[in-house]
């Protein structure tokens, strides 16, 4: 596959460049910056020397090292990550590079976003997930003991580069759990997506092959479709019935309440499947979706080796779980749901018979 450029237009225009090799494209994305910070885990500490040697002649750059994961995505990281801009002078003009899975280009994009009150971001996602979902479409945060994500801001970066060479070292797990965003976009958008994963799940899953590069091109072409159209999610509390970037939380809600249920030690994405199953099943009870729809949800994530099912007895947690979301979005819990698929629509405020219904649908 040749390089594929997706535009975005979000506050600002910005690409996201899909390929193999790209750093080429990093000094022009920096352009008329004199210091650039490179964000990253441990893991990724000889990929960002690297990468600092490619620049040090035209810029000063600083790496800042953080913990993996979620671990990162904390006030006292976001603080350590200031200090050290503070201290090598950042001025407005200056950049920040993202690189690694979601919760370091979340954290980067925040510290980027809070820093003289926003400079630049380049986002380097090196997993699926983060190529899909988390590196592109402006949404930055950190974690607090009130819960995940809660303090942020939406920054869109000055760039998004995918290289999916960094796919073909990812865990396995972490590919699969990634195609959960995947499969997500194909339920309410890009139904193609649903037939190729069908027709070859292995192929759509092989980090050298052209399928999977395909699949990350479509995904994000309707990532940015999205956002492009509802940068900060207004539809969700328009009250015009309208779904915009909200379509996005497809499988999210209950999806959620999972990961929070079990103090995120599952994968974002294998919560994000069972959460996706959760709520065919519900939209199935509404007569939304046919029985044949639901089975088709089941046979995509479990041909990826996803997630679909959950120990039942636990609905009282997952409900209190639920009603965080429910908090930001108004006084009804909302779910994205489907209405055939490829047909996204919004339900707020399902009956207790239905969601506890659902619930034993997937239960085990
Ligand atoms: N991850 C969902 C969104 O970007 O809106």
């Amino acid at each position: 596959m040749t390089d594929a450029v997706i535009g975005v237009w979000a506050e600002h225009a910005y690409d996201v460049v899909i390929g193999r090799g790209l750093l080429g494209h990093l000094p022009g994305m920096l352009d008329g910056a004199q210091r650039v910070a490179i964000i990253h885990p441990g893991a990724l500490a000889a990929t960002a020397a690297m990468m600092r040697d490619d620049l040090v002649d035209d810029f000063e750059v600083t790496l800042i090292e953080v913990p993996e994961a979620e671990d990162a995505k904390t006030a006292e990281v976001a603080a350590f990550c200031w200090s050290v801009l503070g201290t090598a002078g950042f001025t407005r003009s200056d950049a920040v590079v993202g690189l690694g899975g979601g919760a370091t280009t979340d954290l980067a994009g925040f510290v980027a976003a809070t820093w003289l009150r926003g400079i630049r971001v380049v986002q380097i996602p090196t997993t699926l997930l983060g190529m899909v979902d988390a590196a592109v479409g402006g949404k930055t945060g950190i974690n607090t003991d009130a819960g995940k994500n809660l303090v942020g801001s939406f920054w869109s970066p000055s760039g998004v580069l995918c290289d999916l060479t960094a796919l073909e070292t990812l865990p396995r797990e972490d590919l699969l759990a990634g195609m959960a965003e995947v499969v997500k976009v194909g339920f309410v958008r890009d139904t193609s997506i649903l037939d190729d994963v069908r027709r070859d799940p292995d192929a759509a899953t092989d980090p050298q092959g052209e399928l999977l590069a395909d699949l990350v091109r479509r995904a994000v072409q309707v990532k940015a479709e999205v956002v492009s159209a509802d940068f900060r999610e207004t539809s969700a509390t328009s009250g015009d019935g309208s779904i915009g970037r909200e379509v996005l939380n497809y499988g999210h809600t209950f999806g959620h309440a999972v990961e929070r249920r079990e103090r995120y030690r599952w994968r974002h994405g294998a919560a994000v499947s069972v959460g996706i199953m959760y709520v065919a099943e519900l939209a199935a009870l509404g007569g939304r979706l046919s029985d044949a729809d639901v089975d088709l949800h089941r046979e995509v994530l479990t041909a990826l080796g996803l997630p679909v099912t959950y120990p039942g007895g636990h609905w009282d947690e997952l409900a209190a779980a639920m009603a965080v979301d429910k908090k930001s979005r108004g006084s009804m819990l909302r779910f994205v749901v489907l209405n055939g698929i490829g047909n996204p629509g919004v339900w707020a405020g399902p009956d207790q018979a239905f969601l506890t219904g659902a619930y034993d649908a997937i239960s085990v």
